[in-house]
């Protein structure tokens, strides 16, 4: 194998998972971030966050030599063959990316360069005009002496299963103009055996737009039927498995598609609608889903019309993580709901099998208290919200709960639960897909 000298910039989820993972593939990696106390606990082996598999991988691979951490970038672009931008951008209101983070990491990487290398641009940004904005960025800090291309590569991976979805990839999607450049990103991803899509920059990054726009509208809608499957009497989980054996639709309104999409889908969906008007289009039913999106509000509502308002009921919420095993952002779906209900008045009893997530910020709220066990969380409670996929939640003695709470009511925003016991066991049990 041709193996590549490889700077990674930026070491969150992405950054970091991908620098792992290319590590791993037998390449040769110097992974870097601004911040240097990051930096320190990475080469302890310490990791910033929670994602299944990556701490082994991350050990194996610096043990063997092939990763290192770095908090100087211009130094560690010495021999570099390929750069990876990975920093973060922040969005504005309207879910457009700031550049500055990427901006500045672009300027580094120029102004540390000793030989031609190929920039791959694996953070967000908008579409329109950006590509070109750091094309100008990376030729304004070069030395006269080299060259680079800029090369668009959009990542698919999941939160909680970054790993896996960087070995399992269904597809690699690679944008440029420097299609010599193109082929050589895609010569990294070839052990991965899987499709790779060459096309532009611009649809490059618009398909990351639209495939996470499209995942949250299949969201709303497969929440919406489940409501209708509530009042109708159906059962969610046969009409969704019926529905997905239909090749046109896929089989997949599991995982993700379940009441909380990832906080960067919703984002997603903005850029896509803001770039529809901003280019004097419509986005209507872009702008349904934004209203709609991901079973927050239909999860609220539904809460409330269960308990005849929120407002001094104690609702038990159990897993602050939509995906139990791993970290999320601090704007998560999850947080975002729990926050919603205290400021509507509820006392929220929470509870997470992992106990250090008693440190989140979302349990510092007002009206929030943390419960070290499920039981005492939903003792005395109107209504549960099963916001997590620990599968320790499917197995709590789920009769014993029912006769210890004031109320009946569990919404099971993850599928967790089996719908027949738990209506047999006197819950008025509502999965809001599954
Ligand atoms: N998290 C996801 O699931 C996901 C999925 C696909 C794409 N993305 C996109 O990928 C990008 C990175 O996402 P993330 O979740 O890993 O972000 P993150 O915020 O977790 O991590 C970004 C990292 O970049 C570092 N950084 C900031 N400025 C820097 C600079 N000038 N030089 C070097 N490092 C710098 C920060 O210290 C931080 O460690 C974002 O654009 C995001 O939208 C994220």
């Amino acid at each position: 194998m041709n193996t590549k000298r490889i700077l990674i910039a930026g070491l969150g989820y992405v950054g970091l998972t991908t620098g792992v993972c290319l590590a791993e593939l037998g390449h040769s990696v110097v992974a870097y971030d601004v911040d240097d106390e990051k930096i320190v606990q990475l080469r302890k082996h310490s990791l910033h966050f929670r994602e299944p598999e990556l701490m082994d991988l991350m050990e194996r691979n610096a043990g063997a030599g092939r990763l290192e951490f770095t908090s100087s970038c211009e130094e560690s672009m010495r021999d570099v063959d390929i750069a990876f931008i990975c920093s973060g951008t922040q969005p504005d209101s309207n879910g457009a990316a700031d550049l500055s983070d990427v901006e500045a990491t672009v300027q580094r990487i120029a102004l540390g360069a000793t030989k031609p290398f190929t920039l791959v641009l694996q953070s967000n940004v908008s579409p329109r005009g950006s590509f070109e904005r750091l094309s100008v960025v990376l030729s304004q800090y070069l030395p006269e002496t080299i060259s680079a291309a800029v090369v668009v590569n959009p990542t698919f991976m999941r939160e909680g299963s970054a790993v896996f979805d960087f070995f399992h990839s269904d597809r690699i999607v690679i944008g440029a103009w420097d299609y010599a450049a193109a082929e050589d990103i895609a010569t990294l991803y070839s052990p991965l055996h899987c499709p790779v899509v060459l096309t532009d920059p611009v649809s490059a990054q618009l398909t990351r737009y639209a495939s996470n726009a499209f995942l949250t509208m299949k969201t709303c809608f497969i929440n919406e039927v489940a409501r209708i499957a509530t009042q109708v009497g159906a059962d969610i989980g046969s009409v969704t498995e019926a529905m997905g054996l239909d090749t046109r639709l896929g089989t997949d309104f599991s995982e993700d598609n379940k009441t909380f999409n990832t906080s960067c889908y919703s984002g997603d969906v903005l850029v896509l609608a803001a770039l529809a008007e901003d280019n004097g289009g419509q986005a209507a039913l872009l702008r349904a889903v934004i209203e709609n999106e991901s079973g927050r509000h239909l999860l609220i509502r539904t809460l409330h019309d269960a308990l005849h308002g929120i407002t001094g009921k104690k609702v038990c919420v159990l897993g602050l993580a939509t995906h139990g095993r791993a970290d999320e952002a601090p704007n998560s779906p999850v947080h975002e709901v729990v926050t919603t209900l205290c400021r509507q008045g509820a006392h929220v009893h929470a509870y997470d099998p992992d106990s250090d997530r008693i440190n989140l910020p979302v349990t510092q709220w007002p009206g929030i208290r943390y419960f070290a066990d499920a039981y005492q969380a939903a003792n005395g409670s109107d209504a549960i919200l099963v916001a997590s996929d620990w599968p320790e939640l499917g197995g709590l003695d789920w009769g014993n709960i029912r006769v210890h709470m004031t109320g009946n009511t569990v919404i099971d925003g993850r599928g967790m639960l089996s719908p027949d016991t738990m209506r047999e066991l006197g819950f008025d049990y509502l999965a809001l897909a599954s």
